[in-house]
Formats: C-alpha cells, structure tokens, sequence
C-alpha cells in the first residue's frame, strides 16, 4: 500500500501527535511492506487559495505554481492518506488546512446531491484512496474539543475514513510519562496492524487509544505545577 502522510505538525519530527502517527504505521508495517512518505507541510510551499475557481473550470489547474502540483500527483497515486496534527483552536494548523484548500482542483464545479448534503463532482479519480485523521491535543478532554475537527475531516472525507484523536499528547514528549505512554503507543501499534488486515479498529481498542492517558485532574495538577 502506498501510505502519505501529512504531517501538519510545525514541529516536525518532534511534534506529539507524530509519535501515535509512527506507531500506527509500525503496527501497519507489522503486516506487511507499505510504501511510507511523511512530509511537513511546514516546508512544502503552499500558496493560499485565492478563491479564483480557475481550477474547477480549466480541468484541474490552478494558478500558483508550487509544491502543490506535486502534492497532488502524490495525494492521486497513494492508497491511504494520513492526516497527523495537533488540534490547534479546535481546528487544524493553518499550514495543513492552506493545504487542503488547495485540493480544489481535484473537484469540478459541478455539484451532486449525496444523501442529505450536495458535493462537488470529482474531475480525478482518486475513488481508491482511504482516509486516517490522527490528532493530538493538550487538554484532557476529547468532548467540547475535538468536535470541530471531527466533523471537518468527516464532511471532506465522507467514506474509507477513520478518525484517532488522543488527548493529554504532550506526554508523549515527556520521557518521565513512559509508564502510560510507552502501553498506549502499543495499543495504537495494535490498531495499526488489525487497520492493515481489516482496514479497520476493533471499537473497544480505538475507545481506549482516544481516551486520557491520566485522570483529567492529575493531568491538569502536572501542567499547572511545571508552570511553576
Ligand atoms: C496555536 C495553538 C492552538 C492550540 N489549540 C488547542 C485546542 O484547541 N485544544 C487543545 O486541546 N489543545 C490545543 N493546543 C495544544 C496542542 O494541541 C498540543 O500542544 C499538542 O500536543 C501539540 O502537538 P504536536 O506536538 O503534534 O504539534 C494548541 C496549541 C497551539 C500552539
């Protein structure tokens, strides 16, 4: 399978949310061999959408020549496209969603009723492609925060989707947390070989993986008392 990861992380390498991303892909490539891109959306060049449409009208080209062309070709020939980042204002970066505006030009003008909501009608074929939102936050509580981004990913990306959201993610960072983090990474390394076998989770082991780590409180008495 040929698996691109968007890292919306501006941290790169060293964000949160990328260490439930590598176990995942490790519980993957447990399965079998897949061909792995991760790229940082931070160094890609990535214009913002000018709202032009030319795009939607001219078959599929935009107007700004940058890194996107490419991202485009790559997004078309993959398989499965991962989305890792960390919530930021209840939403995605702003880097990863310049990102996903620029997608436009992979749908026509043209819109289709689909059930209760209207899309537009693809002008590429990219009918192969499976989704997976993996978000990280800092707050404790996944209800009252996550919802926005949920409910973003699921109306862009209606079918072949799943959605991980992990709260309390800084732990991840912290070497001192190992004793939670390291069995949570080992469940997400679990999701991800049954998600490569069966392209999906079992329910009870993707309710763990999006539950705190720690009691809300303790989490919240370890971030005020590092504050000082
Ligand atoms: C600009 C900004 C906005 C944020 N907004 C939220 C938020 O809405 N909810 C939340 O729980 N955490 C929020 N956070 C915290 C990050 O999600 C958290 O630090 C996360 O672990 C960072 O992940 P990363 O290392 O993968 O970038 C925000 C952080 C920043 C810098």
């Amino acid at each position: 399978m040929k698996v691109l990861v968007l890292n919306g992380s501006p941290k790169r390498d060293a964000s949160d949310t990328m260490h439930i991303t590598r176990a995942f892909l490790d519980g993957m490539l447990d399965v079998a061999d897949h061909e792995v891109h991760t790229i940082h959306v931070i160094d890609s060049h990535i214009e913002y959408c000018t709202g032009c449409f030319a795009c939607m009208r001219n078959g599929g080209t935009c107007i700004h020549d940058d890194d996107m062309r490419e991202l485009l070709e790559e997004i078309l020939t993959s398989d499965l496209l991962v989305l890792s980042f960390p919530l930021y204002c209840y939403g995605m970066p702003a880097p990863l969603k310049a990102l996903m505006d620029r997608t436009l030009p992979l749908s026509s003008m043209a819109m289709q009723r689909v059930g209760e909501r209207y899309e537009h009608v693809g002008q590429a074929d990219f009918s192969q492609l499976r989704y997976l939102m993996i978000c990280g936050c800092g707050f404790p509580n996944s209800t009252h925060n996550f919802e926005p981004a949920i409910a973003q990913f699921k109306l862009m990306f209606p079918a072949n989707r799943t959605v991980i959201t992990v709260p309390e993610s800084p732990m991840f960072n912290a070497p001192e947390a190992a004793p939670v983090t390291e069995p949570r990474l080992a469940l997400v390394r679990r999701a991800g070989h049954q998600y490569a076998e069966n392209g999906t989770i079992e329910p009870g082991v993707l309710a763990e993986i999006c539950s705190p780590m720690i009691p809300e409180e303790a989490y919240v008495s370890i971030v005020n008392g590092a504050m000082g």
